[in-house]
């Protein structure tokens, strides 16, 4: 079957790369020069493990493509995926939905043929029955079938969850049987190696489609927030976070997924479709008061745990050097959107403190984003030369790695902050350090 991905981004590039391995024929379509550029030169734009190999072996089996002429890539295919971007819109919590529209007036204006046409972008519920307004007023001489197929992939860990995936929720316009059949036996096709010896595929209505991804990532956003507020008040009580989420988890209606307490969540998703479920709410005239709440907290978490790595230094504050190790939103990207180190070191660095920072994946891109006045390292260890704190944002992997005696040796001062809980506090408290981790009394402050 032949498709086109419209949108090289994240979700459109390892959407393609994947579906290309399940046998399809896939050409993304990106219409900016410098994405197209990198795209036809082999570079993969974005970081995700193991995409690369992806983008290499299917190139070479002629079964993904690059394109910057939508008009051609839509000659040949049988289907088409909108996989743009939908920001939130500056001033409000609504989703922009301008790219998407605009594609759908393209694909009216250029299609030669029938077509079926997926929303692969996270919309709105609403968002397909108005793509297929668009389409048919604009083009009523053609039949376009409607489906909505969100994404459910994680960065840094994307091509595992498109592969092996829980499920493949698939909304279908059931105001159309006949159109909503063709689209089903379209995307099982597509989805085949899905569909045994388990069937990941669920289907349900387009509208459920759409709700259904919002709903799945505000649910999993208040999860880690409610862990991080349970954390607050384990350091309070005197009872351990690792301890009561594990008690937590065993319950299978509960789950031991997503209950982490860290600096709060942040990431490309959470944070924009939290804010875009609640203004959907709104606007629906049924307000979600725990979604609206859930991001109050998140944002309050960030300043909360600035005042309360600032409260840990001695003064005078302008003396004292943090190590910050990890700045994306979260291990294994390169991704900074929301990255709670963005409002954490900021407030830092305005009240004084001095900073050295370092990530595996992300300075490029933490680099405008920061006080340019504040330092980058080249390692980890080198980071926290002088240092008298070193903080842990993000929980990548490397970091573990380093041990009280390497830092004793680098650092001036013995305070550990690590606020993903990477390392085990005992050796760090034998070998002099104050170690903090979120969520346990007897090793943050009292
Ligand atoms: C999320 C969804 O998981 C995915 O299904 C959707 O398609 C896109 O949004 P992603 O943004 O890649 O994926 O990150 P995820 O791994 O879900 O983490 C989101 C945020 O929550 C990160 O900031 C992470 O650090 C934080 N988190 C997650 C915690 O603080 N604790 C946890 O236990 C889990």
């Amino acid at each position: 079957m032949k498709i086109a991905i419209i949108g090289g981004g994240y979700v459109g590039l390892v959407s393609g790369a994947c579906l290309a391995t399940f046998g399809a024929s896939v050409t993304i379509v990106d219409r900016d020069p410098t994405r197209f550029a990198q795209l036809q030169s082999g570079h993969v734009p974005i970081y995700e493990p193991g995409l690369d190999a992806l983008f290499t072996q299917e190139a070479k089996r002629g079964t993904l493509r690059f394109s910057a002429d939508m008009e051609t890539a839509l000659a040949e295919c049988e289907a088409v995926f909108i996989a743009v971007g939908t920001p939130t819109r500056r001033g409000s919590g609504h989703a922009d939905l301008s790219y998407v529209y605009a594609v759908a007036h393209d694909i009216a204006k250029m299609a030669s043929h029938s077509l079926l046409v997926v929303t692969k972008s996270t919309v709105p519920v609403g968002t397909g029955r108005e793509v297929s307004r668009i389409l048919r007023e604009n083009r009523p001489d053609l039949t376009f079938h409607i489906a909505s197929n969100p994404e459910f992939l994680r960065e840094g860990n994307a091509i595992d969850d498109f592969m092996r995936p829980d499920r493949v929720i698939i909304g279908l316009d059931q105001q159309s049987p006949d159109k909503g059949a063709h689209a089903r036996a379209l995307l099982t096709e597509l989805y085949h190696p899905l569909t045994t010896p388990h069937n990941r595929l669920t289907f349900m209505g387009l509208e459920s489609a759409e709700l259904t991804k919002y709903a799945a990532n505000a649910f999993l956003a208040m999860k880690v927030t409610f862990a991080n507020e349970m954390a607050d008040l384990c350091e309070a009580t005197g009872a351990d976070i690792r301890e009561v989420t594990h008690g937590m988890g065993q319950d299978p209606r509960i789950g031991p997924d997503f209950l982490t307490p860290g600096p709060g969540y942040g990431g490309s998703c959470f944070p924009k479709d939290t804010r875009a479920l609640a203004t959907s709410a709104r606007k629906a005239g049924t307000p979600t008061q725990l979604i609206d709440i859930t991001i109050a907290a998140n944002e309050a978490r960030k300043q909360r745990l600035a005042d309360r790595i600032l409260s840990l230094l001695d003064h005078p504050i302008h003396t004292k050097i943090i190590a910050v190790l990890g700045l994306t939103f979260k291990a294994h990207t390169d991704d900074m959107r929301d990255a709670p180190a963005l409002s954490i070191l900021p407030a830092l660095h305005e009240a004084g403190a001095r900073l050295q920072l370092f990530d595996p994946q992300g300075m490029d891109q933490a680099r405008p984003l920061l006080p340019q006045d504040i330092p980058y390292a080249d390692s980890a260890l080198n980071a926290t030369e002088g240092a008298d704190v070193v903080l842990i944002l993000t929980e990548w992997p490397l970091f573990k790695d380093l041990t009280p005696q390497q830092l004793s040796r680098t650092m001036k001062g013995r305070l550990v902050l690590d606020y993903r809980g990477i390392w085990e506090p005992t050796a760090w408290q034998e070998a002099g350090f104050t170690y903090h981790r979120l969520g346990r009394k007897n090793e943050t402050i009292s």
